[in-house]
């Protein structure tokens, strides 16, 4: 995926610099051409020489070069960047870019960037635990970057813990997923969070959903090219990436609704949201006092999946989810041949680390020909890949799709 793409590396001072030059050699072995632009403190983490000879091209740190004055435009190296990854990032240069200063070349540059940004801290555990570096690390995915997490272990302060840099093998999986345009030209439509059924102006039914798997699911999709609509209940989330086209709707039959109108011109369709089954048989204008006891009449919703796949067409892959406590895997698969799914994600609230508000989930995938295929537990944006890489498995000629 990364052949002949423009990577642009920023190192910033932190002591993990040194596995940069790992990064970087992978980088270029993938055929990537690899600019490194540095902070002046990392380069006595890493000298520019080991890294010019590693990227094949001459180091940037500063504005200028004091040689003979020539101009390193943080503009240009914006423009050409297909990606820019900044590995480590540090406290420091977080705040720095959370906050829009521009004070050295790795920070001008990140303001002048086009292209898709990822970043990679790395410090000391306690600094990575500090709500100051929280809240710079949430304001840098508002504004579109990619966090790539840092892992566990043990930290050059000789402590255990959160923060050492992600493993430069991790990082150029993140790249080589976000290259991959697998669902290019395809449309999706993405169903996530839970609905809201009004009782009165200040109560609702609902459920504990937090939409993160439907929106790591809308994420991984328009990273791999697709268009998505994700048709969403109420949820705390913001979908990132500019493919996506968020609905925003409240109850089940809004989202009904919503779906009708746009599966028809959708290739694929992941019903992820936990729509409520039941709803209020009348909604009330004013609200309910109270009183000793109280009987609310509901009545079913419509059931949006089997709604698609009665009207699904032969072109068109409809997937489902199944939240289960008992019977998981009958149930699974009763409901994906009822609501006639080309296949069903199960997953238990038995399983620790799985279900509503974790960010990790442990499913089953059963496909229309019963087929069954275990998967570990693992963060919800891995989860993500795995059902669009099964997508793109099951449906090999997904190009020769009508669009
Ligand atoms: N679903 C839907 N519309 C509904 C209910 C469910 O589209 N009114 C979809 C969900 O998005 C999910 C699948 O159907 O993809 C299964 O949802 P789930 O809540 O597990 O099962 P239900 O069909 O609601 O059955 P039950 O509540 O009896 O387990």
């Amino acid at each position: 995926m990364l052949a002949g793409k423009h990577i642009l590396v920023g190192i910033t001072g932190g002591i993990a610099a040194y596995k940069v030059a790992t990064l970087v050699r992978l980088l270029v072995k993938e055929g990537a051409e690899v600019k490194v632009v540095m902070t002046e403190t990392a380069k006595r983490f890493i000298t520019p020489l080991t890294m010019a000879t590693l990227s094949k091209n001459p180091i940037a740190v500063d504005f200028f070069n004091p040689e003979n004055g020539e101009w390193n435009s943080h503009v240009k190296l914006g423009l050409w960047a297909d990606a820019y990854i900044i590995a480590p990032a540090t406290a420091n240069s977080i705040g720095k870019m959370a906050a829009g200063i521009a004070d050295n070349l790795l920070l001008t540059t990140y303001l002048s960037a086009k292209c898709p940004v990822f970043v990679a801290p790395a410090m000391d555990l306690d600094m990575y635990k500090h709500l100051a570096v929280s809240t710079n690390i949430e304001t840098l995915k508002s504004y579109g970057d990619t966090i790539i997490d840092a892992e566990a272990g043990e930290l050059a302060s000789g402590l255990e813990g959160k923060g050492r840099m992600a493993e430069p093998e991790t990082i150029v999986d993140y790249l080589n997923s976000y290259f991959d345009a697998s669902f290019s030209g395809l449309h999706a439509l993405v169903t996530a969070g839970p609905t809201y059924e009004r009782i009165d102006p200040v109560r609702f039914i609902s459920n504990f959903s937090s939409g993160k798997m439907g929106y790591a699911i809308a994420e991984t999709l328009a990273q791999q090219g697709a268009d998505v609509m994700l048709v969403s209940g109420p949820t705390n989330l913001l979908p990132l990436h500019p493919n996506i086209r968020r609905v925003n709707v409240t109850s089940a039959n809004e989202m009904y609704e919503e779906c009708m109108r746009l599966f028809p011109s959708c290739n694929i369709a992941v019903m992820c949201a936990a729509v409520a089954d039941f709803t209020p048989e009348r909604q009330e204008d004013s609200k309910i006092k109270q009183k000793t006891d109280l009987t609310i009449a509901l009545t079913k919703t419509k059931d949006i999946a089997a709604e698609l796949g009665r009207i699904k067409r032969n072109d068109q892959i409809l997937a489902g989810f199944a939240l289960e406590t008992d019977n998981e895997l009958a149930n699974a698969h009763e409901k994906l041949k009822a609501k006639n799914l080309d296949f069903i994600v199960l997953n238990s609230l038995n399983d620790t680390g799985s279900g509503f508000g974790v960010d990790t989930n442990k499913i089953t995938i059963i496909d229309s020909d019963g087929t069954e295929i275990l998967f570990e537990t693992k963060p919800k944006k891995d989860v993500a890949k795995d059902i669009t890489t099964y997508i793109q498995q099951k449906y090999g000629q997904i190009s020769n799709f009508e669009l």
